[in-house]
């Protein structure tokens, strides 16, 4: 029998997760929810399955077994929730919530389900960073001394006006930080290890946003390793995203491909085989490789293995550079109950 899978938000990043539903064959889409009614009755009649206007309403009318949900920032803690709640599994876009109070509130509800939850950090399954992380786990390199990341990106204007929640702290949670340096992030703990502090400062730039586009971090890790972090979203262009590692036998350089220095003067490449085509062409591959994985797990007793808790811990992290970044305005959200 087929798995039931429904998809909640209706936007740009839907259509990575419908095309990677559609190319499975044991799983079968049979219902759709934007509160949007225009996009959900044009998803509805494009893709022959049922519109909701609430998450809610999907749950009791179409009884999914997943979900995938795909909504802004502000909208992710309680649809997980209650389809945890629900027995339903999650795919959850990153962040998996807007704040760290709601992230812990879906680390909770994952604790006491039965049901799977997966954050879409799907950049782990990028094939040069999944090289990485096996040949640092592998001892080869010795111990990590020290890494450096940056994210530099082109978002424009009219990139905000056409989802306003992007540019704002209700909605997105934040900015730059949030929504696109999210990713790099999670590398660096999960390639380095666990953050255990962290300093740095965020700003509003150059965008017409509330929320920063431009942020500088030094993160941290276990044993005092530290992690130098750059990002913003008002280049030219989107640069490859560089994440370098230094360690004491050789160092690793992720761009598109990894490139690997030994101290003895060998280097190794592993091309990047994840890249697709076409407009979206930077989005890749691995949604549907971490999709594909998410669906194939699903028998297993085990929490799939990128859990709310990482999800969390990123946002933990965010939040330390927001309330010393933006101290009046995120003490304002607290009190207005925006911001948690
Ligand atoms: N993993 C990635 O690389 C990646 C890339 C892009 C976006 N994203 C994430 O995907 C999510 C959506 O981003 P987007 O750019 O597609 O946004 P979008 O604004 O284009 O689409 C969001 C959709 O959700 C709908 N919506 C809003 N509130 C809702 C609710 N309560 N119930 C049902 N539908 C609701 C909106 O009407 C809209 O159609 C965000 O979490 C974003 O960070 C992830």
């Amino acid at each position: 029998m087929s798995v039931r899978a429904a998809i909640i938000g209706l936007g740009d990043i839907s259509s990575l997760h419908l095309a990677a539903i559609d190319a499975l064959d044991d799983v079968e889409l049979v219902a759709v929810c934007d509160i949007d009614p225009d996009r959900a009755a044009a998803a509805s009649e494009r893709l022959g399955v049922p519109a909701y206007a609430s998450h809610q309403a999907l749950f009791a009318g179409a009884q999914p077994d997943v979900v995938h949900i795909t909504t802004p920032h502000s909208e992710h803690a309680a649809a997980a929730i209650d389809a945890l709640d629900a027995g339903i599994h999650v795919i959850v876009e990153k962040p998996v919530a807007r704040d760290p109070r709601q992230a812990a509130a879906v680390e909770a509800a994952a604790a006491r389900s039965s049901a799977k939850i997966a954050v879409c950090f799907q950049n782990r399954y990028n094939t040069p960073v999944r090289a990485a992380k096996q040949l640092l786990d592998s001892g080869a390199l010795g111990a990590i001394t020290g890494a450096a990341a940056t994210v530099i990106w082109h978002r424009t204007a009219a990139y905000y006006e056409a989802a306003p929640w992007r540019g704002t702290w209700a909605g997105g949670g934040g900015g730059l930080l949030m929504n696109q340096a999210i990713h790099t992030l999670d590398l660096l703990r999960w390639l380095v290890g666990p953050v255990v502090s962290v300093t740095g400062t965020a700003s509003t730039r150059v965008l017409p946003i509330e929320v920063e586009d431009t942020a500088e971090l030094t993160l941290t890790h276990d044993g005092g390793i530290r992690s130098g972090f750059y990002a913003t979203n008002t280049h030219a262009t989107n640069a490859p995203i560089t994440v370098d590692i230094v360690a004491e036998n050789g160092q690793l350089s992720l761009r598109e491909n990894l490139v690997v220095s030994y101290a003895d003067g060998r280097t190794e490449t592993v091309a990047d085989d994840s890249v697709a085509t076409g407009e979206r062409a930077y989005w890749g591959v691995s949604h549907e490789r971490l999709i594909t994985d998410f669906y194939a797990r699903l028998g297993e007793v085990d929490p799939f293995w990128i859990t709310p808790a990482d999800g969390a811990r990123v946002v933990d992290i965010i939040h330390e550079v927001y309330e010393r970044s933006y101290p009046e305005q995120t003490a304002q959200l607290k009190r207005n109950g925006e911001l948690q």
